[in-house]
Parts: structure tokens; sequence; C-alpha cells
């Protein structure tokens, strides 16, 4: 594995996007989802930057039936407990790849009602993108390689999730792996 993103790297991108989202909600009734799991990390540094806003956070876990490295046919595992109806809502979420996902969620909010519906991602995989989405508004990374990115919160067969760093799998982590 090698280093794509340090971790002063991924605090200092935060800290910009925090300062961003600060000034645009100032006054505003905020509802942060975060998507689970992947939000984790992401989340609980990006809301702590948030200054001058009132935000409440719910979560939800979608989970998809993977074909590969694919995710189709979505079902929620947890959906939300907050009313959505009139809210000024901040998705947050750890990438974007094909965005089935993001395009998922979006239109899940947009018939719950929100006033509005934003997204704000770390990593994203804009090549990569398969369905239409609507643009995040604040993106920490854009991400062109092909290949697949671990920790602070990214997992790979649910792993490695805790390590601080964002990393770049090399062909001999996957061999590990899948050899473990
Ligand atoms: P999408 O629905 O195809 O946009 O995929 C979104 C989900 O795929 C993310 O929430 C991640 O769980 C997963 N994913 C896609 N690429 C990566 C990666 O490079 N590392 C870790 N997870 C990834
Ligand atoms: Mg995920």
């Amino acid at each position: 594995m090698k280093i794509l993103y340090s971790n002063d790297e991924l605090k200092t991108c935060i800290r910009r996007l925090g300062a961003e989202i600060g000034k645009d909600y100032r006054g505003k009734d905020l509802l942060v989802i975060g998507l689970l799991k992947g939000c984790v990390v992401f989340m609980s540094h990006l809301l702590v930057e948030i200054e001058g806003v009132e935000a409440e956070i719910d979560f939800m876990t979608i989970s998809s039936y993977k074909h590969g490295t694919r995710s189709e046919d979505f079902k929620f595992v947890q959906d939300l407990d907050s009313e959505v109806k009139g809210r000024d809502v901040l998705i947050m979420e750890d990438i974007i790849d094909t965005g089935r996902t993001l395009a998922f969620t979006q239109a899940h909010l947009r018939n719950l009602g929100a006033n509005s519906v934003a997204t704000a991602v770390l990593v994203y995989k804009k090549s990569n993108l398969e369905v239409p989405i609507e643009e995040p508004k604040y993106v920490g990374f854009s991400y062109e390689d092909k290949e697949f990115i671990v920790g602070f919160g990214f997992d790979y067969g649910g792993k490695y999730r805790n390590l601080s760093n964002v990393y770049q799998l090399e062909e001999k982590d996957y061999k590990i792996y899948l050899s473990a």
C-alpha cells in the first residue's frame, strides 16, 4: 500500500470544506445525513469544522447487492429517524464511484420533501460515474486512478477503516487479502 492522502492533507482539506459549509448554512436548519459505514471518519472530522451552525445529524445505512465491486439493487438497512420535510439536508459520503449510492440517496431525500439537498464527499472518482447525480457541492479530492483506496474510513472487505492516512492498494495487497 502506498500513501495517497496523509492525515495532515486530509485534515487541511476537511477544514476547508467545513469553513465553506459553515458559511453556506449560517442561519439555516441544517440536517447532516451520514451514509454508514464509510462516512464515519470523514463525517466526525468535518462536523467539528462547521462553525456557527446548529446542525443536527442522522444516519442511513444502505446496502447494495454487490456484483464484483459494483453496487446495484439498494435496500435500506437503517433508515432515518429525523423529519426531512422542509429541512436543508447535507449528505456526507466517503466516496462517489459509480454514483449509484448517491443517486439513490438524493432521490430518496427529494421524495421526503427536503427543502434542499447538497452533498459533501471526501473522494470523487468522477471518471467512474455510471449514472447521473446531482453534483456534490463540497468535494475533498478528485481521484482519477483505478486502484481501490483504503483508510480514514475507506474499507476493503470491511477492513482498514481505522488507518489514519488514505492508502492506494497495490497489486500485492489484493493478493494478500485474497490468500488470507
Ligand atoms: P457507488 O455507489 O458505486 O458510487 O459506490 C459507493 C460505495 O462504493 C462507497 O460508499 C464505498 O463503500 C465503495 N467504494 C467505491 N470505491 C471505493 C474505494 O476505492 N475504496 C473503498 N470503498 C470504495
Ligand atoms: Mg461503503
